[in-house]
Parts: C-alpha cells; structure tokens; sequence
C-alpha cells in the first residue's frame, strides 16, 4: 500500500468543512480500499465504479491542527489507478458546487457525475449513472456512505445491493444510535426502522434481548449484518472502529461488506495498516 491517503492542501474560496482529527482515520481506511480495490481488480471487470452517497464538499479542515485535507471522493480520485466513473451524491448545493470546482481544477480527465439531493431519494438516479451490466462490461462497485447518523435507509442499500457492490458504511451506532436511543424507542419515530429496514425493530430488541444483553449498539451491529446477509452479503462482523483522539472513546464504525470472499483479505490488510 505505497499510496498516501492524507493529502494536504492550501485553502481556496469555497466551502470547507470542519471535522474532528478522527476524520484522517477515516481519511487512510477509504483511501486504502479505494487503491487496493482498483489495484486488486482492475483485470478482472471492465469498469470499476466509485459511488459517494454523502460526498461532501471535496476539502475538509482538521478542526486544532487547522490542516485541510482532500476528503472522500478527492481521496478516491487521487489512487494511482482510477475508478472508471465517480457517481457523487452530496444534499447541500454549496458543498456540491464546491466538490465540482475542485474537481473541475484538479481533476480533469476524470468521468464523474455530481446529484445534488438526498441520497435515499436519488437512487433511482444513481442506479442510472452506473453504467450497464454486460457480457463483455462487467462492472463492480465500491460505495462509500459516510452519514452524520443513522440517516442512511437499507431501502437504499437493498437497491444498490441487487448490482455487483461492495460497500464501506459508517455506523454512527454509538454517536447517533446509543446516543439517542430514548427519542428512537417512541413509537412515532421511524429512524431505526428505516436504517434497518425493519419496521417491527422494538418487538425485536425487546424479543432477543438474551442475544444483546440489552446493549443497543451490539443489537444495531447485529440486525444490520442480518440485514445484509439477508440481501446476499457475506456473513462476517468486518467493522473499523474509529475512536475520539483525545479521550479514546468509540465514535463510530466503518463497516465493510462484500459478496466476494477475496473481501477477507482487502479488510484485514486495511485493518493491519492502521
Ligand atoms: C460526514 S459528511 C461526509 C463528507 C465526506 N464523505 C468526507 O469524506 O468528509 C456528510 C455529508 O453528507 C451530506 N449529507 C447529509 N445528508 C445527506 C443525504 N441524505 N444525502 C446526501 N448527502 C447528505 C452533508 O451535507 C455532508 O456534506
């Protein structure tokens, strides 16, 4: 893995998000599976496609050492050997319109395609920009969704799942899931269900709770790996945890999911470069 995932920059007018240190973590896992997946499978598909649901605005400043770094979707353009298409899904027009233009001076012989909107709405539109599956284009993904929150639907993993993808989620299970489980156990609330996919999810917990010893995030983890093997994903638990740099605590996982078995090996050399 000769490819460095950090990549500063200088700062330019548009938007920059601030972010935690812990996002250089996250920073190295993406850039690492973006290279080893190009690297490991460019000769046996035609097309490799990169898919950014919750892209961003291209630069991110590391909030105490007031570095700015290329964030996701620049990191997965900079790898030596470049996805065939970028399909960059990003909800504000500001960062949006901020992501275009660096790629615009940066990148310009890359193929991409920018929808501004919500990315558990647009994936209609998503789909579309993958490009077809043939006898003689084979194509396989890698999507990249890196919510705030549980604010990612399976309705949407389950669509994109029935096409050759593997993904690498963020599981806000402790920042978002244990955080605020009080507000998500109301009835009137829908978020868990729709991250899940599982309208009847309090019956559940309530139902296993010998399985997950009453522990929310174990419970999230768990239905969310059933989720998947339930759409042909492998079973295996493959998940990063991120800490806070300062005091040490779990933030957030990043979740690794395939199909194919060589996943084994792209997750545990990711995990061993740490
Ligand atoms: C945690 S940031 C991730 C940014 C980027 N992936 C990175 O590497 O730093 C989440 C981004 O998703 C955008 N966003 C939030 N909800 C979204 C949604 N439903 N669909 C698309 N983008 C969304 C936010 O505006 C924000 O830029």
């Amino acid at each position: 893995m000769d490819f460095n995932p950090h990549i500063l920059v200088e700062e330019d007018t548009y938007e920059t998000q601030d972010v935690g240190p812990w996002a250089l973590d996250k920073y190295k896992l993406v850039g690492n599976y973006c290279n080893i997946f190009t690297s490991g499978m460019k000769e046996k598909w035609d097309q490799l496609v990169y898919i950014d649901l919750f892209a961003g605005s291209g630069h991110a400043k590391i909030r105490k050492i007031n570095k700015i770094y290329r964030n996701s979707a620049l990191i997965a353009m900079s790898i030596p050997n470049k996805f065939d298409k970028y399909i960059l899904c990003e909800q504000d027009k500001n960062k949006a319109e901020a992501l275009e233009a660096r790629i615009k001076s940066n990148f310009q012989n890359v193929n991409y395609k920018i929808l501004v909107g919500n990315s558990n709405d647009l994936i209609l539109e998503i789909i579309n920009e993958i490009p077809k599956y043939g006898k003689h284009n084979k194509v396989l993904s890698f999507c990249f969704a890196d919510p705030y929150s549980l604010n990612l639907k399976f309705d949407t993993i389950r669509e994109l799942g029935k096409l050759f993808i593997d993904f690498l989620i963020l599981q806000a299970l402790q920042m978002d899931g244990v955080r605020n489980f009080e507000t998500y156990y109301k009835l009137e609330n829908t978020k868990v269900a729709e991250y899940l996919g599982l309208p009847n999810w309090r019956d559940i917990f309530k139902d296993e709770l010998d399985k997950h010893d009453g522990k929310f995030l174990k419970f999230l983890a768990d239905k969310y790996q059933e989720q998947m093997v339930n759409i042909k994903y492998l079973d295996w638990k493959k998940m990063h945890l991120i800490n806070t740099h300062d005091s040490n605590l779990p933030l957030y996982y990043l979740a690794y999911f395939s199909k194919n078995e060589r996943g084994h090996d792209f997750f545990d050399k990711i995990e061993r470069s740490r």
